[in-house]
């Protein structure tokens, strides 16, 4: 067999599922009913960013600034490049290092949660976790983040789902579907 025969696209042999999106897309909560609806375990990698610097991640970004929050995500993908069976949700800007994006789509399959600007910022309007919309126009905030990142999501996606008009357990069905038959195709 010749070297590039060996080396198949991590999407053809990895059992991972990653959630991209905006904020306010779903990854989370999506991704955790996923998870045990489809035997896989469960990471958040701002989850894993907070429990590894004993910190929330407005302090984070606060101390260290948002570059020094988008290095402990490379290091929190790189930490995984191992694992198997896997439901991983990510911070919103994960997309944004071209290093990351490497990592997301050698782990597996990635779909990307989006919905429309308004229904994004109705989801995350109770939350102040989220240092980036701190300002005056949360709205306008998440429009430009779309504006700068879409590119980067379509170029790591395999899948888009849109969830403006679906409700959590319409979208957590359609993607079980829509992962178990990606695994059907490949077995
Ligand atoms: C961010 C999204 C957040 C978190 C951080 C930065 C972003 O995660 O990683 O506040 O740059 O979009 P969620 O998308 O899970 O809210």
């Amino acid at each position: 067999m010749s070297a590039v025969n060996q080396v198949q696209p991590a999407t053809q042999r990895s059992t991972n599922v990653v959630l991209v999106g905006l904020m306010g897309s779903g990854k989370s909560s999506v991704g955790r009913t996923v998870a045990e609806g489809l035997g896989l375990e469960f990471a958040d990698t701002d989850a894993m960013i907070v429990e590894e610097a004993h910190r929330p991640i407005t302090e984070i970004f606060a101390d260290e600034g948002e570059d020094g929050f988008r290095r402990r995500e490379t290091r929190a993908l790189e930490s995984l490049t191992q694992r198997q069976n896997l439901m991983l949700a990510t911070g919103g800007g994960i997309i944004l290092r071209e290093r990351n994006r490497q990592l997301l789509r050698q782990l597996g399959f990635v779909v990307w949660l989006t919905a429309s600007i308004d229904t994004l910022a109705y989801r995350v309007a109770q939350n102040r976790d989220r240092p980036l919309l701190h300002t005056e126009d949360p709205k306008q905030k998440l429009l430009d983040l779309m504006t700068t990142r879409q590119g980067f999501y379509e170029d790591v996606a395999d899948l888009t789902v849109d969830t403006t008009d679906l409700t959590l357990p319409e979208t957590v069905h359609g993607l079980v579907e829509s992962i178990n038959y990606h695994f059907a195709c490949k077995s």
